[in-house]
């Protein structure tokens, strides 16, 4: 090796680094995931046993047989969960009949003030397709961590809080399979589209 081309492939090196860098920070979609690694999509998720928003238990497993649109946040957020269940029910609405197989499902990340009957209450002013769950701290752990959701308590000056938590929307094919994301503040096109795409998956 010259010490040109030991230059170039120092270079190379340097920037298949970085590319990889990227897209794994891409594919790794949350704080959380484990850094330097792109892991399988396909492990995305896992069976899971909560309560709905009617009080009974909701059980969810990977191949449901209809596409789901997952997210997780809390009904005290002030900013990104009314944003994303707004402009989910928008996107809903666009899709018509298009969506009518689409199941929606929004999970708290904070259990302690997110009762059943909060979680009816809150998610009235939005699409009857989104359903809301809770459970026990230690069950809302276990699933956010299967679906690789960062969510963290954070104490405000007040003496209450809030929680930090990973914005994303999840999709799921059908087959329980991961189809993908939608990102916080994601166009609105753009959304309806993958929708659109996954409701045909
Ligand atoms: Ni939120």
């Amino acid at each position: 090796m010259t010490a040109l081309s030991a230059v170039r492939y120092a270079l190379w090196a340097l920037l298949a680094g970085v590319v990889i860098g990227v897209t794994a920070a891409a594919l790794g979609l949350f704080p959380g995931a484990q850094k330097g690694t792109v892991s399988g999509t396909a492990t995305l998720g896992a069976p899971f046993t909560l309560t709905a928003m009617t009080g009974e238990p909701y059980s969810w497993e990977p191949a449901t047989g209809a596409p789901h649109a997952i997210f997780f946040g809390f009904t005290f957020c002030p900013d990104v969960c009314p944003t994303t269940l707004y402009e989910m029910t928008t996107w809903l609405d666009r899709l018509g009949s298009d969506g009518e197989t689409i199941k929606a499902l929004f999970i708290s990340v904070d259990p302690e003030r997110d009762t059943p009957e909060k979680l009816a209450n809150y998610l009235s002013a939005f699409d009857e397709r989104i359903v809301g769950l809770t459970g026990s701290q230690a069950d809302i752990d276990k699933v956010a961590g299967d679906f690789r959701i960062y969510h963290k308590r954070v104490e405000l000056d007040d003496g209450d809080y809030t929680m930090d938590h990973t914005a994303s929307v999840l999709l799921f094919k059908p087959d329980g399979s991961f189809f993908g994301t939608i990102a916080y503040g994601e166009d609105a096109d753009s959304a309806v589209d993958k929708l659109r795409r996954l409701a045909r998956s």
